[in-house]
């Protein structure tokens, strides 16, 4: 996704703007540029493809300034290319802008403006924005952004300089993440706190609809219309350490590894010492409330829906309230039938995806009452629930999420505990064996880091296949989707997940020999039938891997390998499950030569439709 950055004060603009570039490109991109301003000009600076790029073209001439502002670019409006790369400048280059988000209504403006004489370069969005400033600029930069405001719809986070003032940037914002760094006589700006991190842990976190006009001297933050916003400083806990790679080869692999960490800071406050009961003391919702549940919908996209997935289950099994699950893109334009008092969770590692966020809107305008479930403090998700559960992961640098699944999962089994405890639907004995099976999965899942040490010799043969799939029932099932995810989205593998019992109904016709088939097998009601499909499988020629407990020497005998995961409760078992299949696809991926940190044509966070 798109990342901003900028920076106003003492030091040589250029290298800041590129080592904050440099924080964002966990976000995944395709174009990296910059804008400054040198001896009253403004100088551009753009290139398609990696930042390494960029510094190529910048060691031809390295700009001496010291404001400016930087974007990374993920291409929605118009190919990635030089042309198209962030900054966009004006008819006659006084005015650069970066910006993230989509102005919808471009189309539109952009032939009214060159109806006026503007003539454009580029064929995004976001290039009408800085002819628009041009439009709107009679000698106050911050008012012709607010007048640039007033014209535009969609989203945006944007960052604006002009020569004709060259010592301020003008930034906003709406539906799409912008702070600014409050650094000592120096001030920056970016779409995402690790950018500024390495200068300050001091921040203002821009709302929707404000405007931040900053100068060496201050920030002065406002409304659209230029009334004054006093903003608390949001002072930022996190390590520093914690967004490096720390000694792995890639931030996929170092964010596998800290997942029995993540996964224990996410539930060891929420259960009692006795191991007797979940508190989830951040909640607003009142047991009266929690017995009243008729609908729980679970509403996000990609991983968080497969967490969702698993949510659904568990808190159907657990508390037995009917839970809809829903891809965030299909629920916000379905027409949901939604009841005042229904409980709407969304779940969202980022906060800022923007189906999510459309679909908690559309739930809240239908009375619903919204349950986040996010790992950023402070993200648009976490503001405009009514209640949040956040996973404590950490900050999540890979695109592929690991850490942030399972912290999820984590946050599923709490609130179906939860609810189940306070609805009595589970019994004392049962609350107390899941959640002291929750207290062990920290250290099961260090377990299964260590023994699967030598997966990857033995996943070799398997990175030349073309096609591969997931099978398990119920929870494996669950499970199954988010490892076929995980395979398809960083080897570029083709993969499919079925619900096991699904294949006879046409997929098993791909199953052909050698076909690497993923059989998970944990659920002991569903055992048998789940071995009865992996026969089927293995008569048509499939090479299968089974997952299973500890303990189970059966399935060796139908599987070509074993892999075993510590023994759990059925209900806890997606969070060991996951773990191998989380190896596996990083192993493929790197055997296949990927990109693992940023596969192609994919972005951390997807903050526009
Ligand atoms: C896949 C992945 C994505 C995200 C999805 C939602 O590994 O990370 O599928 O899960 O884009 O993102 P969030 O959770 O930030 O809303």
């Amino acid at each position: 996704m798109c990342g901003i950055v900028g920076y106003i004060g003492p030091k040589s603009v250029v290298p800041v703007l590129i080592d904050g570039l440099k924080k964002l490109e966990y976000r995944g991109y395709d174009s990296a540029g910059i804008a400054v301003i040198e001896q009253g000009k403004v100088l551009v600076a753009k290139s398609v493809g990696r930042l390494s790029k960029l510094e190529e073209k910048l060691d031809a001439y390295t700009p001496e300034a010291n404001i400016g502002i930087g974007h990374t670019r993920w291409a929605t409006h118009g190919r990635p290319s030089d042309v198209n790369s962030h900054p966009h400048t004006d008819c006659t280059g006084v005015i650069a802008v970066v910006h993230n988000g989509i102005i919808e209504n471009y189309l539109e403006l952009r032939e009214w403006l060159e109806a006026q004489g503007h003539k454009f370069k580029s064929e995004t969005d976001t290039e009408v924005l800085p002819h628009l400033v041009e439009h709107f600029y009679d000698g106050d930069l911050e008012k012709a952004v607010q007048q640039v405001i007033t014209k535009i719809e969609g989203s945006y986070a944007m960052a604006v300089i002009s020569k004709n003032e060259p010592d301020k940037i003008v930034a906003a914002r709406k539906d799409s993440p912008l702070v600014v760094g409050l650094g000592d006589g120096e001030y920056f700006l970016a779409s995402d706190i690790p950018a500024t991190l390495a200068h300050t842990r001091d921040n203002f976190i821009l709302n929707d609809g404000e405007i931040a006009v900053i100068t060496a001297d201050g920030v002065k933050i406002t409304d659209t219309q230029g009334n004054k916003i006093t903003k608390e400083v949001f002072h930022v806990q996190w390590d520093a350490v914690a967004a490096e790679k720390g000694g792995y080869p890639h931030f996929m692999l170092k964010e596998i590894y800290e997942q029995p960490r993540a996964i224990r800071e996410t539930f060891s406050s929420r259960i009692s010492a006795d191991n007797k009961r979940v508190v989830l003391n951040e909640l607003s919702l009142t047991e009266e409330e929690i017995k009243d549940l008729r609908h729980i919908f679970i509403v996000a996209c990609g991983t968080a829906y497969h967490a969702g997935v698993v949510g659904k289950y568990v808190i159907e099994d657990l508390a037995r309230i009917p839970v809809t699950v829903d891809i965030a893109s299909e629920f916000r334009y379905r027409n949901p039938i939604i009841h005042p008092g229904d409980l709407v969770i969304v779940i969202s590692q980022s906060g800022e995806t923007a189906d999510t966020l459309a679909a908690l809107r559309e739930s809240k305008k239908a009375g619903a009452r919204i349950l986040a479930v996010t790992n950023v403090v402070g993200s648009s998700v976490a503001r405009e629930a009514d209640d949040v559960l956040y996973t404590w992961a950490g900050p999540e640098i890979a695109v592929a999420s690991t850490k942030a699944y399972s912290t999820q999962l984590i946050a599923m089994f709490l609130l179906g505990i939860h609810f189940a405890q306070v609805r009595g639907t589970i019994d004392a004995a049962y609350a107390e064996r899941l959640i002291t099976g929750m207290r062990e999965i920290p250290d099961q899942v260090q377990t299964i880091l260590d023994d699967l040490e030598d997966l990857q010799s033995f996943l070799k043969k398997y990175a030349e296949c073309q096609n591969t799939f997931f099978l398990g029932r119920g929870l494996d099932y669950a499970v199954a989707m988010e490892g076929c995810l995980k395979l398809k989205e960083i080897s570029y593998m083709h993969a499919e997940a079925y619900a096991a019992g699904e294949l006879k109904h046409g997929t098993l016709a791909l199953i052909v020999d050698d076909v690497p088939v993923v059989a998970l097998a944990t659920q002991t009601d569903l055992y048998d039938k789940m071995v009865s499909n992996i026969k089927e499988v293995k008569a048509r020629g499939a090479q299968v891997i089974g997952v299973t407990f500890k303990g189970n020497t059966e399935l060796q005998k139908v599987v070509d390998h074993v892999v075993y995961i510590p023994e759990t409760e059925n209900v806890l078992a997606p969070v060991l499950t996951v773990i191998p299949l989380q190896l596996l696809a990083y192993h493929i991926a790197v055997a296949r030569g990927c990109d693992v940190d940023k596969p192609r044509n994919l972005a951390k966070s997807v903050t526009v439709e």
